[in-house]
């Protein structure tokens, strides 16, 4: 489909930068989720800089962010604690010293008083690295070789897990038995042998899956809210008959929290749902929009990097920039009641877009958790990754989309993105949020 902005006006100065972009960068862009071809059709918007919660564009044009750079602008834009921390410890002490800093112990302290499973740490700078040392771990402690994900879910870009995000479902098997499809060509023959990808929230094919082949698997590997299909919640009880079944069959639980760690409670989703998994990975929510992230958990088994067995290296692991805007970030969201305002914040705007949708007779829903959620357009329920794919109404979400940018509202053109609360958006933010709703979806129901 060729697209064209509503009011392409508004954006000239966005799409000439873009000609230029595609001369130089291929795609013009310097990650996939910024791509025409990611929903930023016919140009990803140029942003001149942030404030708290709310983003300018290169037209000069200010939108109320939930983009939040895909989650990790949790604080908001620029947290003023977060960048003098950082500004001082580059300009009072440095960045990499490939040696370690006392403030590296602290760091660690406050992760595992935060999440208690996290009972020993190591810490590095994106969630992809941290699932790639996760899953090698498990393996290693393990001694077994398969690895158990879910269609529809992400977690990196590494080889061994870059399979499954969103494959066209003619190439992807049945519905309770989906076969890998690897995210494009250049993966190392031979890695699919080593997935298993089962549908979501499934109890039955999970159970099934390790009554049959448990003792070859070594980890299953989950986000605990599904939230890079949309938003999709767990179904009650799926993710505690998860951990039972794990633990039944020796397979370690690895949740994959770098979207909802630190976000949906300090504790993280594990926190908020009470599931202790055996392995966990953190990074958009720890740094206050620096790279950093985290992974590690039960103590038996990150021994194995204790003793050299495993290796877990970086140049830049707990780097000066890194862990001071960790450490900075975490004093602010431990501060008492911080999570009782954002829910309270991202409740008023997930309540007023549900009554907006009943209103109106919208053929929409709201799903989501805290500070995490999405607008479907489809009246039929999205509990995985192929109900989305045959209910969603990608045409209507680009309609939705395209009359909340042009009011002012910026989220991620994808329907299978999400939109992020900030602890720096207002009740009055979601107002004039809930005002764009308004009139765009009555305007979409009319046209
Ligand atoms: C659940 C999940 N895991 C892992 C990653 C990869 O993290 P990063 O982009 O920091 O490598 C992402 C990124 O969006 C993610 O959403």
């Amino acid at each position: 489909m060729t697209m064209q902005y509503q009011q392409p006006n508004r954006y000239r100065q966005s799409a000439a930068l873009f000609e230029k972009a595609k001369t130089l960068i291929p795609g013009g862009v310097n990650s996939t989720a910024r791509a025409t071809w990611s929903g930023w059709d016919p140009h990803p918007l140029f942003i001149s800089h942030g404030t708290g919660s709310r983003v300018t564009d290169v037209d000069g044009n200010e939108y109320i962010d939930y983009l939040l750079g895909l989650g990790p602008m949790l604080l908001g834009h620029r947290p003023a604690a977060v960048t003098q921390a950082v500004v001082d410890f580059i300009e009072q002490r440095g960045t990499v010293f490939a040696l370690p800093a006392a403030e590296e112990l602290d760091l660690a302290a406050k992760i595992s008083a935060a999440v208690p499973s996290m009972e020993r740490v190591r810490l590095c700078n994106t969630g992809t690295e941290a699932v790639l040392y996760t899953v090698r771990l498990a393996r290693a402690f393990t001694g077994r070789q398969k690895l158990i994900r879910f269609e529809g879910m992400y977690h990196g870009f590494s080889d061994g897990v870059y399979w499954s995000k969103h494959p066209y479902l003619a190439f992807a098997g049945p519905d309770n038995a989906p076969k890998p499809v690897a995210q494009g060509p250049g993966m190392p023959a031979g890695v699919e042998q080593s997935l298993i990808i089962l549908p979501w929230n499934d109890i039955d094919a999970l159970r099934e899956t390790l009554e049959r082949e448990g003792d070859n698997i070594a980890a299953v590997l989950t986000e605990p809210v599904m939230c890079n299909t949309g938003c999709i919640l767990p179904k009650p009880g799926y993710l505690e008959a998860m951990r039972d079944l794990t633990r039944k069959h020796g397979v370690l639980l690895i949740m994959d929290e770098v979207i909802t760690g630190f976000r949906i409670s300090l504790g993280g989703a594990q926190g908020y749902y009470g599931i202790t998994p055996d392995l966990s990975v953190f990074a958009k929510g720890l740094g206050g929009g620096f790279p950093v992230a985290a992974m590690g958990g039960r103590r038996d088994i990150m021994a194995l990097v204790e003793q050299g067995r495993v290796s877990i290296a970086g140049t830049y692991n707990a780097n000066g920039i890194a862990v001071s805007a960790a450490n900075a970030t975490l004093d602010i969201l431990a501060q008492p009641g911080m999570y009782e305002r954002l829910h309270a914040v991202s409740d008023r705007l997930r309540e007023g877009l549900t009554r907006i949708i009943h209103d109106l007779r919208a053929p929409a829903h709201v799903v989501g958790v805290g500070p995490v959620l999405q607008l479907w357009f489809s009246r039929h329920p999205i509990h995985n990754y192929r109900d989305a794919v045959r209910h969603s109404d990608d045409n209507a979400f680009r309609r939705w989309w395209e009359g909340m940018l042009n009011r002012g509202v910026m989220f991620h053109p994808g329907a299978f993105e999400n939109l992020f609360v900030s602890f720096a958006h207002t009740e009055a933010d979601v107002d004039q949020t809930l005002a764009a709703a308004r009139e765009t979806l009555s305007e979409m129901l009319v046209a």
